[in-house]
């Protein structure tokens, strides 16, 4: 059976400032009437699957149980993390929670703010894909590379069997470089962020390669009842568990992994230019949300929340106003707006 298991923990950073803290851009209407997080559990249905278990920061608690509610999700789980640790961990508690309850399901992990415009095409690659995970393969879905994009995993692909194709290599994030090369064999896929495998498989592996991010999972879980609505989590113990990615944890190590096609209209809407990317432009290749007025400008994505916000003679800008920030960024240098986040935090 499939568990659907939907990552919602992250924050969203390059989206600032309408992404923060307390509102990040899982929860938020990007595209659309529905937020990122619905718009992911609603593009299950149809698939035979469980209902789905969310894992997010405490934090988002309320905020993602009545978005659930919004679109009758009424059955459904939450996983509670006091701090985010990265995927690796928050997948190791959804498999662990489902072998307390005695099974052994596939996985479905889902990122909760990605667009995918073609629904029945995905839902039919997860049919497929999910033959692969029974033969205990980790399984990930691979967008064909269209650009050097260094924020996203790179995966070589090999032999062909039925449909699914060995992993040579999965390198995440590469320098610029090293993707220009990659982009250009035509060898690569693009890593989506999204895999299905079986709980016990993900686990073993996690076991071999990060045996500390195995071990702090199970402490924080000891005293856990899986069968709760609302999962929490030991919260020292989890704090005490390293920060890592299922991306350099896991696929970077593992032997078992394969990589299915996945052609869906698939964005990872990372940045504001790439959500530019997938939105409706007008006769100017603009997109304007909110009141916005342009005179000469081109290529530009301007978003006022409050008040009118006006542009002359601007191309390839972002302008996001919100009610008490305001982002003026080119639009081939957004991906650092996430430096802007962390000067914030005193991070940076
Ligand atoms: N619960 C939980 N806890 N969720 C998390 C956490 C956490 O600590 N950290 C991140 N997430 C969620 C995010 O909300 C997002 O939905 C998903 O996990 C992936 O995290 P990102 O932080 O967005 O990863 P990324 O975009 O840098 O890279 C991943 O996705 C790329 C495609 O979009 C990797 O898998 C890349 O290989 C891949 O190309
Ligand atoms: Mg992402």
């Amino acid at each position: 059976m499939i568990l659907p298991v939907i990552m919602a923990g992250g924050t969203g950073s390059r989206l600032w400032p309408l992404s923060r803290d307390l509102m990040p851009k899982q929860f938020l209407k990007l595209d659309g009437d529905t937020t990122m997080l619905q718009a992911t559990v609603q593009r299950l249905q149809g698939l035979d699957a469980l209902a789905p278990l969310v894992i997010c920061n405490e934090e988002h608690r309320f905020i993602a149980a009545e978005q659930m509610r919004q679109i009758n999700q009424l059955d459904h789980n939450l996983i509670l993390e006091p701090a985010g640790r990265n995927t690796a961990p928050a997948i190791a508690l959804a498999a662990m929670t489902a072998v307390k309850k005695g099974q052994d399901p596939l996985l479905l992990v889902l990122a909760a703010d990605h667009i995918i415009s073609d629904s029945e095409q995905f839902r039919q690659v997860v049919a497929q894909a999910s033959e692969f995970a029974a033969a205990d393969n980790l399984v990930t879905f691979g967008i064909v590379a269209t650009g050097p994009e260094t924020g996203y995993g790179y995966i070589k692909r090999g032999e062909e069997k039925s449909g699914a194709y060995s992993v040579l290599q999965f390198v995440e994030k590469p320098d610029l470089e090293t993707a220009k090369c990659y982009v250009s064999s035509g060898e690569y896929y693009w890593n989506s962020g999204m895999f299905i495998f079986k709980a016990s498989v993900y686990l073993a592996e996690l076991k071999q390669h990060r045996p500390d991010i195995y071990s702090a999972c199970e402490q924080a879980m000891a005293e856990v009842d899986p069968d709760l609505d609302f999962i929490r989590l030991n919260k020292e113990a989890f704090l005490a568990c390293p920060d890592d990615s299922i991306d350099y944890a896991v696929m970077e190590n593992t032997t078992k992994a394969v990589v299915v096609p996945l052609n869906a209209g698939w964005s990872d809407v990372g940045s504001w230019s790439s959500l530019w990317d997938v939105t409706t432009k007008d006769q100017n290749n603009n997109v304007h949300k909110g009141d916005v007025l342009s005179v000469a400008s081109k290529h530009n994505y301007v978003f006022a929340e409050t008040g009118l916000v006006a542009t002359v003679g601007l191309e390839n800008i972002i302008v996001v106003q919100t009610k008490d920030a305001v982002l003026v960024a080119a639009k081939d240098k957004v991906q650092d707006v996430k430096s802007i986040v962390q000067q914030l935090k005193g991070t940076g």
